[in-house]
């Protein structure tokens, strides 16, 4: 059979359920956020001659877009002669990040100078005072030596490369997120930020959240090739332009990292939730990425779904060091949330679901020009551009505005219709749900870590709140809905992506080993599902305004 997929064609040799399972395989990937189960309408592409229109096509998509061809990949059929065209969802962003002071990184460079002083006879390890070396290491270096020339090293715990150049040395900090994946590059020697790259992760063709990634079974090689073929491709990227990578380190929840590493998530999916990784890895790079010389760093997880990423932003914030009260919320797809009291830790994770990402909103979308993230006597836009969606931020504004402006009730009904419709974007009451549900999850999480502290909102001293949107966030709508307690106003701060900086953090310091085993050590992972308070919390937060006891 064959078909066209933007301008190109395909000659398909398999039978294929639906359009949105043939892309997959053709590694051209596209939103579903439901994985295909017709549910989140996001999968939509444009087909030249429809034959074919379902009641889901009606229920998803506007009749602009059905009369513009679009249908539901996940539905729509494969036949001969077939032609889709496909937008590319991929987000490409460079941010500007600071520069660092180099301490004390685990991969670093010298100059070695031989000279044959003693009369003794001595190894090449003695005399020249280097560490383990390869046999291709030790190949280069007799070269050098009989030959009495000067020449660099780039070094750990053994020696990794040889030049008779200097050669600079390049780290990347790489944050998997279950919707969004970041990498920074550094100058390891001199600490200057390169260059951030930001793109969707590829999984999300196979579900929005890490429960429908770790019920994908038959596809998690799959979910491998696909992190690591984009992650390949970005460092490649970089090389081509700089030179090659002699350290990554990688921060992701549980789910996340284990996929990267391409061990399985099965276990992730049932009682006891058993997880693979509970001290930091360090392997080599070509173990995953092959003509690669340097070091993989992952950073560990606390449980099956207290990952690595909150602990790289406990890490990054420094947060362990001081003896104040804090709290560390990761408003991701798999909300963490992290207090600290007492010298004690408590840890844990809410299923918030992909809205505080802008996706699976009728108008959700990420955080990109034209995207709406807030609302003040107008809609405010990413880059005064008119509005094209929502993004997670501008969803919890509207939602705040919906009800200070009694357009819901503290049910979160609408009080008219079943959307309500700003100007060319629309809140509708699904997505209302999903947004008390998602508000509802990580303030509950938030009670519940306090009264295992046997504290109160009044105690804590400092409140950082991380997420991938954070910079533009309003405030006062969280606590306007009580996603925040208000005691916490003046004491919250917007940190952006800590999981980031936790990674970076460990770049520039080996020493993070050591903090992270006490930061693990210290710690009490709480299952919110399983704690007594937690069915009350969470029916009454997902009121708009808590009822009073
Ligand atoms: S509607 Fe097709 S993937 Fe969700």
């Amino acid at each position: 059979m064959k078909i066209t997929v933007n301008q190109k064609q395909y000659n398909l040799k398999k039978n294929y359920h639906n359009v949105l399972d043939c892309l997959r395989s053709l590694n051209i990937l596209i939103e579903a956020p439901c994985s295909g189960l017709a549910i989140c309408g996001n999968c939509a592409v444009k087909i030249d001659v429809p034959t074919h229109l379902s009641e889901e096509d009606h229920i998803h998509l506007t009749s602009q877009q059905l009369e513009d061809g679009f249908r539901l990949a996940c539905l729509y059929p494969l036949y001969d002669g077939l032609s889709i065209n496909v937008e590319n969802t991929q987000l490409h962003i460079l941010e500007k990040h600071s520069d660092i002071v180099v301490c004390n990184p685990l991969v670093t460079s010298r100059l070695i100078e031989p000279r044959f002083k003693n009369s003794r006879s001595e190894s090449y390890e003695q005399l020249l005072g280097l560490k383990k070396m390869s046999y291709p290491i030790l190949q280069q270096l007799d070269n050098h030596i009989v030959n009495n020339r000067s020449f660099y090293i780039i070094e750990s715990s053994e020696i990794m490369q040889v030049s008779l150049d200097k050669m600079k040395v390049y780290g990347c900090a790489l944050d998997i997120g279950t919707t969004t994946v970041v990498m920074s590059f550094y100058n390891l020697e001199t600490g200057e930020w390169l260059l951030t790259d930001s793109f969707k992760n590829p999984q999300s063709a196979y579900g929005a959240d890490v429960i429908s990634r770790i019920s994908n079974e038959d596809h998690y090689d799959q979910l491998t090739s696909l992190i690591q073929n984009s992650v390949e491709k970005h460092l490649d990227h970089f090389e081509s332009q700089y030179g090659p990578i002699s350290h990554l380190v990688v921060s992701g929840n549980t789910t996340m990292t284990q996929l990267f590493l391409g061990l399985s998530i099965k276990s992730l999916g049932f009682y006891p939730f058993n997880y693979a990784l509970c001290q930091t890895l360090t392997l080599k790079l070509a173990s995953i990425f092959n003509n690669s010389f340097g070091l993989m760093t992952v950073l560990p997880s606390f449980s099956a779904f207290v990952g690595g990423d909150i602990l790289s932003g406990v890490l990054g914030l420094n947060i362990s060091d001081t003896s104040n009260s804090s709290l560390l919320i990761d408003l991701g797809t798999n909300g963490e949330l992290f207090l600290l009291h007492n010298n004690k830790y408590y840890g844990t994770s809410t299923a918030a679901g992909p809205v505080f990402e802008g996706v699976s909103l009728d108008c959700g979308m990420q955080a990109k020009p034209g995207a709406v993230y807030d609302i003040k006597d107008e809609l405010l836009t990413i880059d005064n551009h008119p509005p094209i969606g929502i993004c997670g931020t501008g969803a919890l504004s509207l939602l705040a505005w919906l009800y200070k402006n009694h357009h819901i009730d503290d049910t979160g009904r609408l009080k008219i219709g079943e959307s309500y419709d700003f100007d060319q974007v629309y809140l509708s009451q699904g997505d209302i749900r999903a947004l008390q549900t998602a508000k509802s999850a990580i303030r509950t999480g938030i009670e519940v870590l306090m009264t295992e502290a046997g504290i109160t909102s009044n105690d804590i001293s400092n409140v950082y709140l991380a997420g991938g949107f954070s910079d533009n966030i309003n405030l006062e709508a969280l606590y306007d809905i009580e996603l925040l307690p208000t005691e916490f106003s003046h004491k919250t701060q917007c940190i952006g992506n800590s999981s980031l900086t936790g990674a970076v953090s460990y770049l520039f310091d080996k020493n993070c080993d050591q903090k992270i085993a006490n930061i693990l050590e210290r710690t009490t992972i709480v299952s919110l599902s399983e704690h007594p308070d937690f069915q009350s919390h969470f029916m009454n937060y997902m009121y708009m305004k808590k009822p009073a006891d």
